[in-house]
């Protein structure tokens, strides 16, 4: 069956779902199709910390009331290091910004909804799914489901597939570039029945290896361990989290510690990854599927959303004006956005993580470069500005 659109969109998560609903509220036609089943989508609990950029564009595309409702905001974060801690005013420093948390989960859970009450075209459960024709007027996306076989005609292509999708790959070897680095740690996260353990979020430096502390409400929190590149969900129960929590936690912080169970636990992996271009003819990246940030500093699902913003405000010219400047600027624009945060988000992680491969010299710098950032303003507040995030 073949069915015709005007942007085909492969990938459900955080980056396809909004784009077709801010294109919706344009009156431009889109399809979704997505390998997983929403109930799956929905589990995935990643990220949760929002940048003012993104929270104004929720809003702008019709998701902001529970946002508004539900979302905590976070004027300011703390790190702690050799038993101290000093607090970053992020609102102070930046005139303003703040980050507000709230679920991606969550977010997932309210474009769903209003794709599903504005009639959208959202086909999950599929599988096989390619691309072709990307250099003709009318590319297409084929897939399968049920035993048959389905095809998209479409204007042009989005690429939402996260970085295990196909739409990157399908990009010829001799034009896409990457760019790559890999730590020498992992993450376990966690998402646990507990009280937070403070307020704000901690960034938490320790020779055992970092934590962040966060949070989803008032009885939930979330959790960031660093652990080996070889480590297992299997190799952290819940007795182990919670003494290695405690064992990186300055006293006064270990004393009130919460411990419930856990909701939720993966592994994530510590990787910066950049591709190039972000457009291919009439495909266009927008999210996982051209780059991955390390979480320390909580850009990856920001990121998503200032892609599609860029993405959208492009698609939204051509059918406005049929003029293609935007389009042809998409990866240009993005990349550049991008490539701060990738810098930002590698270097949060490096200051904060114990890295296995440092030796003396390498560690008292770290230890140096935390003390110089507690003491220095002008230090300050070039992190709060990466951290609430370039403006759109
Ligand atoms: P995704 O959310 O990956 O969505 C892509 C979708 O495409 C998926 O639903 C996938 O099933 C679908 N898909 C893939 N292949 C195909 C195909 N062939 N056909 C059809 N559909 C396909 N970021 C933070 O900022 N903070 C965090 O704490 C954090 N924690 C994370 C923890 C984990 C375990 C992971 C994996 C990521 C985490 N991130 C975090 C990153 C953040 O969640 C992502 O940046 C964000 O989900 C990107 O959204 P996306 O829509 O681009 O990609
Ligand atoms: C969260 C995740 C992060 O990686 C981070 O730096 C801050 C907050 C979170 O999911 O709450």
């Amino acid at each position: 069956m073949t069915e015709h659109t005007q942007i085909g969109i492969i990938g459900a998560g955080p980056a396809g779902l909004l784009l077709s609903q801010v294109l919706h509220l344009q009156g431009i036609d889109s399809i979704v199709v997505e390998r997983r089943s929403p109930e799956y989508v929905l589990g995935r609990v990643r990220a949760g910390a929002l940048e003012p950029g993104m929270v104004k564009f929720l809003r702008a595309a019709g998701i902001g009331e529970r946002l508004d409702r539900e979302g905590h905001p976070h004027k300011g974060i703390a790190i702690a290091f050799e038993d101290k801690r000093f607090r970053i005013d992020m609102e102070e420093l930046t005139g303003g910004g703040y980050l507000t948390i709230y679920g991606q989960t969550k977010i997932t859970e309210d474009l769903m909804t209003a794709r599903a009450e504005r009639g959208g075209n959202l086909v999950y459960e599929i599988g096989d799914t390619s691309i072709h024709d990307l250099d003709a007027d009318r590319p297409s996306i084929r897939y399968s489901k049920d035993d048959e076989e389905h095809e998209i005609r479409c204007d042009f292509i989005a690429g939402c597939d996260g970085f295990h999708g196909i739409s990157r790959p399908t990009i010829p070897g001799d034009v896409l570039k990457t760019f790559d680095r890999k730590y020498p740690y992992h993450w376990i996260a966690l998402l646990t029945e507990s009280r937070p353990v403070s307020e704000e979020l901690i960034y938490v430096h320790h020779e055992r290896g970092f934590v962040l502390c966060s949070m989803r409400s008032p009885t939930q929190s979330r959790y960031g361990i660093q652990c080996g590149t070889e480590d297992t969900v299997d190799d952290w129960s819940e007795d182990r989290i919670w003494s290695e929590i405690s064992a990186r936690l300055s006293p006064d912080l270990a004393d009130s510690l919460d411990t419930g169970a856990c909701l939720d636990k993966s592994i994530v992996p510590k990787r910066s990854f950049v591709a190039e271009p972000m457009q291919y003819q009439r495909l266009f990246l927008a999210g996982d599927a051209a780059h991955i940030v390390p979480p320390t500093g909580a850009k990856g699902l920001n990121l998503a959303g200032s892609d599609v913003y860029y993405l959208s405000r492009a698609f939204i010219e051509y059918y406005g004006t049929g003029r293609t400047d935007l389009l042809g600027a998409y990866g240009a624009t993005a990349l550049d956005r991008v490539w701060k945060a990738e810098w930002f988000s590698g270097w949060m992680t490096e200051l904060l993580h114990a890295n296995p491969n440092h030796g003396p010299y390498d560690r008292r710098a770290q230890i140096a470069q935390l003390r110089l950032l507690s003491q220095s303003r002008a230090a300050q507040t070039a992190l709060a500005q990466s951290y609430v995030g370039v403006p759109y």
